[in-house]
């Protein structure tokens, strides 16, 4: 018997990305899967779904149709109740889970006896890296932040000579400079801005400097060992809070655009940008905080709204960024998933290995119960 591997709709607000495209529904049908697509599955992302009809999938009317017999579901954000209640026992869902968050959703998933891995809980090893979800939609949305920058600013990015004279070139100000900020970065240099950029990790100096951006940063001994042995940033103390503030207070208010990444994982995001730094800044600039929906970097930044403070700065809170490039978003992490899938795909069978290093980090409820510890307590 093959594999039947079932694709839905997207139910959450303003989720437009989908779990396959008619690309990676054909490689899994060509690994033997039977593939169902929920009709209007690839709407958000522009693929329709004759394309995946096209590509040797079944397209069905709703979500139970979708789910009838199906061994595994894919999906971007984790399932609603009615297509957990609709999942046979022992079903594998693969997901960008939000476990941390998702209580509810991890819960009902336990209880539907669903074996459910977390796309986000994926070590960041070499061996991982195909399947680097957080990676890639990082990445997207680190372009995607540049490109809202620069259509929420009234000026031009470039320097521009034209005969009745000269445009000066944007100043932007990438903070945090992990997968999404170097993205930024770069596409910021593309479009003719002087990029600065910030991080409290050592390491990023040098990356920013291979970007062709200035790095600017409180570098004493705290920074020194800022980075953990997994490659993220530790919280850092309230002393070298206050050195880093100053040191931002300066810089900002010379700068056009400021985009900030700044995360800690299983931490509220730290506040890079205060009130005073905001007030502090040009009339006409733009700020895009990508950590509004972990708190955000910038006080005052709202998720989903574009906040335009008295003085006349943009701060954009746009909610899911990658949403906004949701063809490309989706293609990516359609090859995450297959490339996850490729773990426990084995003969024509779902096989999990329970020693596999992969598997082990990213599962979340097995067998009935909350199998991860993290999420667990
Ligand atoms: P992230 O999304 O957790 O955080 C974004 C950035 O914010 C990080 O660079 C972090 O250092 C920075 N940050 C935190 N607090 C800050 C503060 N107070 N001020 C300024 N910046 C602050 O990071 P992301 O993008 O997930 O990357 C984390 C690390 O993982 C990096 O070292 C990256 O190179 C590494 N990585 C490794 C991969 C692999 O080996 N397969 C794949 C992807 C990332």
């Amino acid at each position: 018997m093959a594999v039947a591997i079932a694709v839905t709709r997207e139910r959450r607000e303003g989720e437009t990305r989908c779990a396959l495209t008619p690309e990676t529904a054909k490689k899994l049908i060509g690994l033997g899967c039977t593939v169902t697509v929920e009709a209007g599955t690839g709407a958000g992302s522009s693929f329709p779904d004759a394309d995946y009809a096209a590509a040797g999938a079944v397209v069905a009317k709703d979500t139970k149709a979708a789910l009838a017999g199906a061994d595994v579901l894919l999906k971007v954000r984790g399932p609603t109740a009615q297509e957990i209640s609709a999942l046979k026992p022992g079903a594998v869902v693969v997901a960008l889970l939000d476990a941390f968050r998702e209580k509810e959703t991890v819960k009902a998933l336990a209880e539907a006896g669903a074996t459910a891995f977390a796309m986000e809980f994926v070590p960041r090893i070499t061996r991982a890296q195909v399947m680097d979800a957080l990676s890639s939609q990082a990445n997207l949305a680190g372009y995607r932040a540049v490109i809202e920058a620069a259509h929420a600013y009234g000026r031009g990015f470039p320097m521009m000579m034209t005969a009745a004279g000269t445009v000066a070139p944007a100043k932007a100000f990438v903070m945090g400079v992990g997968v999404a900020g170097l993205q930024a970065i770069a596409t910021a240099r593309r479009m003719g801005a002087v990029v600065t950029a910030t991080d409290v990790r050592p390491a990023t100096k040098e990356q920013v400097e291979s970007l062709g951006a200035k790095f600017i940063a409180v570098e004493d001994e705290e920074f020194r060992n800022a980075q953990t042995a997994g490659g993220y940033a530790k919280e850092m103390s309230a002393e070298y809070r206050a050195k880093q503030a100053a040191l931002t207070g300066e810089h900002v208010k010379k700068q056009d655009i400021v985009i900030t990444t700044a995360l800690i994982p299983g931490r509220p995001a730290p506040v890079l940008l205060t009130a005073e730094h905001v007030a502090s800044m040009k009339p006409g600039s733009v700020i895009v905080d990508l950590a509004v929906e972990a708190g955000g970097n910038v006080q005052g930044s709202k998720a989903g709204e574009t906040v335009v403070t008295p003085n006349g700065v943009s701060i954009v809170g746009i909610a899911n960024l990658p949403g906004r490039i949701a063809a490309d978003a989706s293609s990516l992490y359609a090859r995450n998933l297959t490339a996850f899938l490729d773990l426990i795909l084995k003969d024509g069978a779902v096989v999990i290995d329970p020693e596999d290093e992969i598997l082990k980090a990213a599962v979340v409820t097995s067998g009935g119960a909350v199998v991860h510890e993290g999420v667990r307590n």
